[in-house]
């Protein structure tokens, strides 16, 4: 069984979750459910990142201990999982004993090697990124950009990373491993950033004015600086678990790949003689009117409020059917109602409905046999449009081109409720010819089968409503997926149920824009 381990990026606790970060969970959810289905023995972590000056901050203002608030913001995080439907394997926190001691280990087998020194540093620092700036990183008028808040220039000893002397192997191994980075073009920008000098990690904060971080092992004076921290966790959640490290994917947001995941994350794992993974899967943003939806900017959505609104599945295949992975996205209610009404009510919906009210009342509830001799074009284009919506679905979700499978299976719904429309198994129902008969045999089974196919297809990304159907077509599917996606007939004789509210309307008074077509 080839391994897959695939992880999020782990959220800060110093805010609720939003929706970018609930679009990253769903993203790596619906990877981790596709390779699973097609027999790969999956490992999925998500995560917290607790430890820093700004979840300091906030625990102090709240006037209760960091360790406290971070229980109480992790387990909000934590409980959005099951909300919607992701299947991880294991939650880790940066506070967790096991993260802590395998961070210090690692710390202190640099130490030894000589890769980590002490020396003085002057520079100018910002509070609320966490980081020392450069002259590089000023306004043309020498001011400090407005996203480094408070900019003080201070003097302190700290604890190195010796980074810049792994530039030129990292720009071998970019020039060696060009799908690294997924999309190609962030990989480019990548080899872009590496033209220019890197300086060594400043690894360490003095615990006078950090004191929420990881004592460094060979000084307990120092705590480690975040992202050596954070980045570790993909490491420490798996350390004792054998077969499992190297991770296959990291899906991140783009804003952290450059310098951490792409630069910082690759070299402490070669420094440390750790296997690197096979690569790093950088999506894009959730924007609302062009602006990056974040709790600084105060335009973040609640995930939880579309769920409860919609259902876990309608939120996942928006997020999905939406965003092309890599290039960012506009969140709009519009949009959403636009997409939930023309392809889980109508298409979908639609076709559940009439799958189970025509079996019910054409064929007793029992998915008729088709007629083989009764076919004709109709039957034989619909077949034919499954084999190759079937064969461009797999290798699309291979590559990460989720949106435009989820595009196929609509077409192929869409085209199967045409097919409805033409048969009419409605006016095949009041003949008693025998050829008629057949014909509607034929047309029931193949709509059930359709719908059969189709959901098969989908239930990466909408597994709760998947099941529901199989459930109402009275069928169980197997264990080996792709052989799910065959066109064979196998729910003749199965009892279908008579109805299933899968998608209802939003409510009437609710203005939507006219449905796509
Ligand atoms: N703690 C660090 C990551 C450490 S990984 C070793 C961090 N946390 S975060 O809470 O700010 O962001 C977590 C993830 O959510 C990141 O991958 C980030 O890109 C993603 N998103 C945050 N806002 C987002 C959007 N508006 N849209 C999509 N994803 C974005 O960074």
């Amino acid at each position: 069984m080839k391994s897959f381990y695939v992880t999020t990026a782990i959220d800060y606790v110093n805010g609720s979750p939003h929706l970018g970060h609930a679009y990253e969970k769903v993203l790596t959810d619906v990877m981790a459910r596709f390779r699973r289905q097609l027999g790969d023995s999956v490992h999925f972590l998500t995560g917290v990142d607790e430890h820093g000056q700004k979840v300091q901050a906030s625990a102090k203002q709240r006037g209760i201990p960091p360790q406290q608030f971070c229980d109480e913001v992790s387990q909000e995080f934590r409980a959005l999982l099951p909300k919607l439907d992701i299947s991880n394997d294991d939650f880790i926190r940066t506070t967790d004993e096991r993260h802590k001691r395998v961070v210090r280990a690692v710390l202190q087998q640099l130490f030894d090697m000589g890769e980590i020194y002490k020396a003085e540093y002057r520079g100018f620092y910002s509070t609320r990124q966490e980081q020392f700036l450069q002259e590089k990183d000023r306004n043309p008028d020498g001011s400090w950009p407005e996203l480094f808040g408070e900019v003080t220039e201070i003097v302190e000893s700290n604890y190195f990373f010796k980074l810049k002397q792994y530039q030129p192997w990292l720009v071998e191994f970019y020039e060696k491993h060009e799908n690294f980075i997924f999309p190609a073009f962030r990989q480019k920008q990548v080899v872009e950033f590496l033209k220019e000098p890197l300086n060594d990690l400043c690894i360490s904060r003095p615990r006078e004015r950090l004191e929420w971080g990881i004592p460094l092992p060979f000084d307990e004076g120092y705590v480690t600086y975040v992202w050596f921290d954070a980045l570790l966790n993909y490491y420490s959640a798996v350390a004792d678990k054998p077969g499992i490290w190297p991770a296959t994917w990291h899906v991140i947001g783009k804003d952290i790949l450059v310098p951490p995941h792409a630069v910082y994350w690759p070299i402490m794992l070669h420094a440390a003689g750790l296997p690197l993974p096979q690569g790093i899967v950088a999506h894009g943003w959730w924007l609302q009117r062009g602006a990056k939806m974040s709790k600084s900017t105060g335009n973040a959505l609640n995930p939880l409020d579309l769920v409860a609104e919609f259902g876990a599945d309608a939120f996942r295949y928006f997020l999905i059917r939406e965003m092309n992975v890599g290039q960012d996205s506009d969140f709009t209610r519009e949009q959403f109602l636009v997409r939930y009404n023309s392809e889980l009510a109508n298409n979908l919906g639609n076709l559940v409905n009439r799958t189970l009210n025509m079996t019910t009342r054409f064929a007793a509830g029992n998915v008729p046999d088709a007629d083989a001799a009764a076919e004709d074009e109709l039957e034989k284009n619909l077949r034919a449009l499954w084999s190759r919506t079937r064969d461009e679905f797999i290798p699309l979700c291979e590559g990460f081109q989720f949106h435009t499978a989820l595009e196929r299976a609509m077409v192929f719904l869409t085209e199967t409720n045409a097919y409805i429309e033409k048969r009419a198994p409605w006016k095949l129902g009041k003949s008693v010819e025998a050829k008629d008969q057949a014909l509607l045999r034929t047309a029931l089974a193949t709509m059930a089968e359709a719908l059969r196919l189709a959901v098969a297809l989908i239930q990466h990304v909408t597994p709760a409503s998947s099941a529901k159907i199989n459930a109402v077509l009275g069928y169980t599917p197997g264990a080996v997926w792709r052989d799910e996606l065959n066109w064979d007939g196998r729910l003749a004789g199965r009892k279908v149920e008579g109805a299933l509210v899968l998608f209802p309307r939003p409510a009437p008074t609710e203005k939507t824009p006219a449905a796509k077509a």
